[in-house]
């Protein structure tokens, strides 16, 4: 097999090499075609280029294949632990005891907030959008660890890593808590970070909120399958913004604003006001299906659809099975999950959806899921930000460590005026 492509230009040829990734995957790599030939390349969307190379997570869009340090994303499924995966997706393998007792007791040592970050919240209106108010936090909180912006070793990084997964937690939690006009509840170090999270957004003085052993799995799940997926959006961004040498905290807060999109992590809310329209009679599945397929409007089917699974989301099937697992378990029957059931049957027959290989995604059936657990709509892309964060760290470091931290700068072509004169402004028309 070749391993180079030769690129005739002018009648010269220009051989450009070939790499090959440990799943066979195959790129051109174009380094040196602006200096050799003064060409660039144009991809929108960026849809067909490569921006790194990592070994943290492996998509098969075709196949629908999903691994974490090349460990099927089905295997996280029995016994779901976040921070277990966490630990793998930033540090390479599966903790061992001591070193997940060790991460474990970090993000319980730094889950609370120094006390004047609650001034900050006071300063947001109260239905000030949460994930900005995220982001902000986020950012504000590397005001509080100056000693963490720079992370030139190993262990300050762990200890920046815990801080930001534990607290982002309960940032989130302030954040809703905030939105409610509610006190503000500490962390509790006898809870485990699920737990904690519950108990931090919804627990009221006398009034423990107590989360079930089901509940725990399943958020575990949910934030496990959100944890990572190579270079979307969200996480592209992380690198752009890292390849600075912006630090942690500005990278990843960076990446919440990506991931704010309802293209990317806002399309959770998206389905779930879709699947609402629907339930309260707006209009049919029949009818919305129609309308997401007209060209005319914007309506899309929210949580169809993914750049690079072409085939099936392993994350949609998995997170569909649980949340009828749960809401069976709750007792409920969640009118909304039997609408996004009767959707993604009519899609799936539908030509246009199997012509453009429109499968349900990630954001399709995670909606159902927290909302059976309580949490409140507007906070739905929060949670994907807490999940999705141990990635965009992990993408961060593994940039930095790698020396892959050339400044990102895209190049263009131009199609604006060429040179035009300036006008004073009383010759102006
Ligand atoms: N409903 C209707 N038509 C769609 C949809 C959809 N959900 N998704 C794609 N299409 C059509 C699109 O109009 C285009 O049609 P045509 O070829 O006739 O112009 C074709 O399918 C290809 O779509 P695209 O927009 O070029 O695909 P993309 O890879 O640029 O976009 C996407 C991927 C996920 C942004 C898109 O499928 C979409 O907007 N889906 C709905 C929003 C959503 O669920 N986002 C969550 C993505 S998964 C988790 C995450 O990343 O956060």
């Amino acid at each position: 097999m070749s391993d180079q492509i030769i690129l005739r230009l002018d009648g010269q040829d220009y051989p450009l090499p070939l790499e090959q990734g440990a799943e066979n995957e195959r790129a051109i790599d174009i380094s040196s075609l602006r200096a050799d030939t003064g060409l660039i390349t144009l991809d929108s969307g960026y849809a067909n280029t490569g921006s790194c190379r990592s070994a943290i997570t492996f998509v098969d869009g075709e196949q629908g294949i999903l691994r974490y340090r090349g460990i099927p994303i089905e295997q996280f499924t029995q016994h779901p632990n976040f921070i277990e995966v966490a630990w793998l997706l930033i540090f390479g393998s599966l903790p061992n005891r001591q070193e997940y007792d060790g991460f474990a007791g970090d993000l319980t040592a730094h889950a609370n907030l120094d006390e004047g970050m609650k001034l900050h919240f006071e300063g947001f209106p109260r239905n000030a959008p949460p994930m900005a108010i995220l982001s902000a936090m986020i950012n504000a909180l590397s005001c509080f660890y100056p000693e963490l912006l720079e992370l030139d070793d190993t262990s300050r990084f762990r200890l920046a890593a815990a801080r930001l997964i534990s607290k982002i937690r309960t940032i989130a939690a302030y954040a809703y808590r905030h939105s409610q006009g509610d006190a503000y509840n500490y962390p509790n170090p006898r809870l485990a970070y699920v737990s904690n999270l519950l108990h931090m957004m919804f627990s009221h003085p006398y009034q423990e909120r107590e989360c079930d052993p089901l509940v725990r799995e399943a958020l575990n799940l949910l934030f496990i399958l959100h944890a990572d997926h190579e270079q979307n959006c969200s996480t592209s961004t992380v690198r752009i913004v890292g390849s600075s040498k912006a630090n942690l905290f500005a990278s990843c807060a960076a990446g919440v604003c990506a991931l704010w999109g309802p293209l990317h992590g806002g399309a959770n809310i998206e389905v779930l006001r879709m699947l609402e329209r629907i339930h309260n009679g707006h209009m049919t599945p029949e009818d919305y299906v129609q309308q997401a397929k007209d060209k005319t409007n914007d309506a899309r089917l929210m949580g169809f659809g993914h750049r690079v699974y072409k085939n099936r989301d392993p994350r949609a099937e998995i997170l569909g099975r649980q949340a009828e697992k749960l809401l069976a378990y709750m007792g409920q029957d969640d009118p909304l999950l039997n609408i996004a059931r009767k959707l993604e049957e009519i899609a799936l027959e539908d030509p246009y959806f199997k012509q453009r290989n429109l499968y349900p995604n990630v954001d399709f059936y995670s909606g159902i899921i927290m909302r059976a657990v309580g949490i409140p709509t507007n906070m739905f892309t929060v949670m994907f930000a807490i999940g999705r964060l141990p990635g965009w760290i992990a993408h961060w470091w593994e940039q930095n460590q790698r020396g892959q931290n050339r400044i990102a700068r895209p190049r263009q072509i131009y199609d604006g005026n060429t040179i035009t004169d300036y006008v004073p402004m009383d010759e102006r028309g």
